[in-house]
């Protein structure tokens, strides 16, 4: 959720560096944000509340420095100010933090009685006066953190200054990601290679209980046992990653409309070559049965996935939120496959969840974005989506990516069980061929989107309906409209909506639906009449020809069910998009959001 950079260099200035960096980071959270560097010996801290642009603002022009950690931040303990932003320094140690610490307030008691004071609420203050704790008490910087890994619950990057010792930055990590990179002249962490990318793409990964001490020209790691250990150096290749806005107003109308091709990118290896492309994909006719496992967007990705594998290939499969799937009786075992969708691939529940399958010795299959990421060094395979770098806080390429593979993946497991003909599996590769041509209209109808925004962006509430694959789409819609246009928006399934929700139903309250199901339709169709008996204006997205004047009408070209998964959701992300646009809201960075969900 937070972000952290660090930097340590014989002669470069490094402070425009972790500038650069927090910027680039700052769509994993932006709350606050800070900075402690080396300044006349000593440390200068500078911390404020808000974005990166009011930390750059507020640091003094003439200062330079070779040596400093920053941090941008997403509130878990304590509100967003500048005295809960990071770093936060206790006597000797100056910290920043990702994750969080269980058992802190046992840590802060302890502490309390043995007179620290603390100014902040946070969990990082904790952490800083306990590593400060064990420094003054082993006097050795090794011990002091073994003893801190020991100690500590939860999870953890930490990169840490220390007073007598600022020719070196300390890292230390636990569940949360942190890398080391090397570049001329400078050494530097992040907790994500975004940081980094401009300086470097050399750089090693960190795996938990590991640590590192970094000065200019030497990175050590040790493992929890104080050991001296040698890590492979990665270089990070994908030169097809474009990050740049370009000319669109928002990240996230550039990543819609980046669609044409992330999709066609993601389905390529798998299509190519007609049937044996397709059996690229993992054979999963050896499973009994197939559960998956993701957060948000990529739930709704694995509820598409459910309905697919159910209804086409008569397969058996669930699908679980992983904060929810970590704490219940799951009924694994060796013949049931479970899927784990993430974009970023650092999701904390997904992350525990996988790690739980993995702890029972089960089959796992990833369907990641994010290379390198620790979900895929965690999975047993790992198919990646090719979204490019998603850097909007609500995901639309990536879905549309995830949803892809699975399409491809149920369509290869259809064709191998034989619940899909060898013709059929040919026609829908074919479909997946020329999926731009039936892509590039639904985004170019840009004024009639803007059209439906404009008769719903005062409206605070709005509901989302439909049945099967249907009411998987309306969760997604739903879910992009409310998290950037703060509007309330709910889906149901076309048919649960008389059980009790109708009540909220009155004149001019907005009606999304999606029926793009011919043996659905009839049914959802005569719930829209009842909405729209009681004064609801309803907006439907469908593939038939429906001449009703009591509905606005957005066509969809009739598909395939697997091509159909990617095309519904198009005008569901472009409504929300323009819809937010006419709020003002921050589109990219939506309040109390954060791209990568690090925490439980
Ligand atoms: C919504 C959104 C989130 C993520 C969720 C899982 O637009 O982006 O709901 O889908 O936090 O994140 P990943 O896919 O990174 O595990």
């Amino acid at each position: 959720m937070c972000g952290i950079v660090g930097a340590i260099s014989k002669n470069k200035n490094i402070l425009p560096i972790l500038i650069t960096g927090l910027k680039n980071l700052e769509y994993r959270g932006y709350d606050s944000a800070g900075i402690a560097y080396l300044k006349n010996k000593k440390i200068k801290i500078t911390k404020v509340a808000g974005k990166v642009t009011n930390l750059s603002s507020k640091l003094n022009k003439e200062d330079t420095s070779t040596v400093g950690i920053a941090h941008t931040r997403w509130a878990t303990h304590g509100s967003a100010n500048s005295i809960n932003a990071h770093p936060h320094k206790v006597n000797h140690i100056t910290i920043v933090h990702n994750g969080i610490i269980e058992n802190f307030k046992e840590l802060k008691e302890m502490l309390i009685s043995l007179n620290y004071k603390f100014k902040s609420t946070t969990d990082t203050e904790v952490a800083a006066a306990l590593l400060d704790f064990y420094y003054d008490k082993f006097k050795d910087i090794n011990k002091t953190i073994t003893e801190f890994m020991k100690n500590v619950k939860g999870s953890y990057a930490i990169s840490m200054l220390i007073d007598n010792d600022l020719e070196s930055i300390y890292v230390l990590k636990k569940e949360s990601p942190l890398i080391i990179g090397t570049a001329n002249n400078m050494n530097i962490i992040a907790s994500d290679i975004r940081a980094i990318l401009k300086y470097t793409n050399k750089y090693f990964i960190l795996d938990d209980f590991e640590y590192a001490k970094i000065s200019t020209d030497d990175i050590t790691i040790y493992n929890k046992d104080q050991n001296i250990i040698n890590k492979k150096l990665n270089i990070y290749q994908d030169k097809d990653d474009n990050t740049s806005k370009g000319n669109y107003k928002h990240y996230m109308l550039k990543e819609i409309m980046d669609q044409k091709d992330t999709i066609l990118n993601t389905a390529l290896p798998f299509i190519e070559k007609g049937i044996i492309s397709i059996l690229n994909m993992p054979d999963l006719t050896k499973y009994s049965k197939i559960d998956i496992v993701g957060c948000g967007t990529a739930y709704h990705a694995g509820l598409v996935a459910k309905y697919l594998f159910r209804e086409l290939t008569n397969t058996k499969c669930d699908v679980y939120l992983a904060s929810e799937y970590r704490y219940e009786n799951n009924f694994l075992n060796k013949d049931v496959l479970t899927i784990f969708i993430s974009q970023s691939g650092e999701t904390a529940d997904t992350i525990a969840a996988l790690k739980l399958v993995k702890e029972k010795a089960c089959p796992t299959l990833g369907i990641i974005n994010v290379k390198n990421s620790t979900m895929t060094y965690l999975v047993d395979t790992c198919l990646y989506t090719k979204a490019g770098s998603e850097i909007a806080v609500a995901s639309t390429k990536a879905y549309t990516a995830q949803v892809t593979l699975l399409a491809l993946l149920v369509l290869s497991h259809g064709y191998r069980n034989k619940t899909i003909s060898k013709s059929k599996t040919l026609q829908i590769i074919d479909e997946f061929n020329n999926i731009n041509k039936l892509i590039t209209p639904l985004l170019k109808q840009k004024e009639r989107y803007i059209k439906i925004a404009n008769s719903i962006y005062k409206e605070e509430n709005i509901f989302y309906i439909g049945r099967g694959l249907d009411y998987a789409f309306s969760m997604e819609g739903a879910l992009k409209l409310k998290e950037i246009s703060y509007i309330h928006s709910e889906a149901y399934a076309a048919g649960e909506l008389k059980h009790g929700t109708i009540s909220l139903i009155k004149k001019n309250t907005p009606v999304l639906c999606s029926a793009t199901n011919d043996k659905l339709n009839s049914k959802t169709i005569s719930n829209l009449k009842e909405v729209i008996a009681r004064g609801a204006k309803v907006y439907l997205i469908t593939n038939n020809n429906y001449e009703d004047e009591s509905f606005s009408i957005i066509n969809i070209p009739k598909t395939s069910d697997f091509i159909k998964t990617i095309l519904v959701i198009i005008p569901y992300q472009l409504i929300a998009y323009y819809t937010a646009d006419l709020r003002g809201t921050d589109i990219d960075k939506p309040k109390n959001l954060a791209k990568s969900v690090t925490v439980e």
